[in-house]
């Protein structure tokens, strides 16, 4: 009996084959990191809080395997001492200033998964490499520069989304919100931007062989983005860029 015989239909034979794989080398490895940021004018409006920074903050940064990784690993600010000043600045409470109530909670939904990886596997690790990652793409100085400006005015989607595929070379994940008076209007929200293992740019769409076996990445996503009450944007409709009020 030949070996392809045992192999068949190849299509199972070939899942089986990378599905142990994965079990062999690591579980629940990541693949991917999503560099979230979140533009506070269109945060605060959903959330009711007061916006005073102009500048895209750090939502946080997420493996696409796994959530509440290890919920005996506690957050403790002490041991990002050094990082404070930046992440008072670069990824601050909206909600509630001054508090570290935010950071505590991606550290552990998202940070104990990536802290699977050796690069990020202590909490100094994963919040410093979030704001390395954050400062190297520096997004509203990019926009900025390519005329992308809050203001009263509408822009395209594909001019925002135009300017962050030609400078980045990668394809990103727009996030707008829906206007409550006006439905013809979608304001822009989040702009996720994506990383490999290796922590090189990545298009944000691109799925791994992996996660069409195991799906987890996915669905942990569209949870988030539920949560969050932001939608990816429609590519037909009117960008509002909000200034501070
Ligand atoms: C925004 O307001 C908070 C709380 O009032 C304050 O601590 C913070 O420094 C302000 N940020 C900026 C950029 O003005
Ligand atoms: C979870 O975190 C605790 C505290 O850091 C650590 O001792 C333990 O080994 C971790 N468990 C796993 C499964 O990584
Ligand atoms: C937090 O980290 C500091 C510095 O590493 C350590 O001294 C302290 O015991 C930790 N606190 C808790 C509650 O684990």
């Amino acid at each position: 009996m030949s070996a392809m015989r045992l192999c068949s239909p190849l299509l199972v034979c070939l899942a089986a084959a990378l599905f142990s794989g994965a079990v062999i080398s690591s579980p629940h490895m990541w693949t991917k990191l999503v560099l979230t940021h979140h533009w506070p004018n269109t945060f605060c409006s959903m959330e009711h809080c007061h916006p005073n920074i102009s500048y895209w903050t750090l939502h946080g940064l997420w493996p696409d395997q796994g959530i509440d990784c290890n919920n005996s690993w506690h957050f403790n600010s002490s041991q990002i001492e050094d990082l404070l000043p930046d992440m008072e600045k670069s990824w601050p409470d909206l909600r509630r200033p001054l508090s570290a109530g935010f950071w505590k909670y991606e550290w552990q939904k998202h940070g104990t998964c990536a802290a699977k990886a050796a690069t990020l596997n202590t909490q100094h690790k994963y919040f410093s490499k979030a704001l390395e990652l954050y400062h190297k793409v520096d997004l509203t100085s990019i926009l900025r520069k390519f005329d992308i400006i809050p203001s009263e005015k509408y822009y395209t989607f594909s001019q925002v989304e135009g300017v962050i595929e030609n400078f980045y070379g990668i394809k990103p994940k727009i996030q707008c919100a829906h206007s409550s008076k006006n439905a013809d209007v979608q304001i822009l929200g989040q702009i996720e931007i994506c990383f490999d293992s290796d922590f090189n740019l990545l298009d944000c769409e691109k799925h791994f062989i992996m996660n069409t076996v195991s799906k987890a990445g996915w669905d942990d996503d569209r949870a988030i983005n539920k949560a969050s009450g932001f939608m990816v944007c429609d590519h037909d409709m009117p960008v509002y860029y909000p200034p501070l009020p």
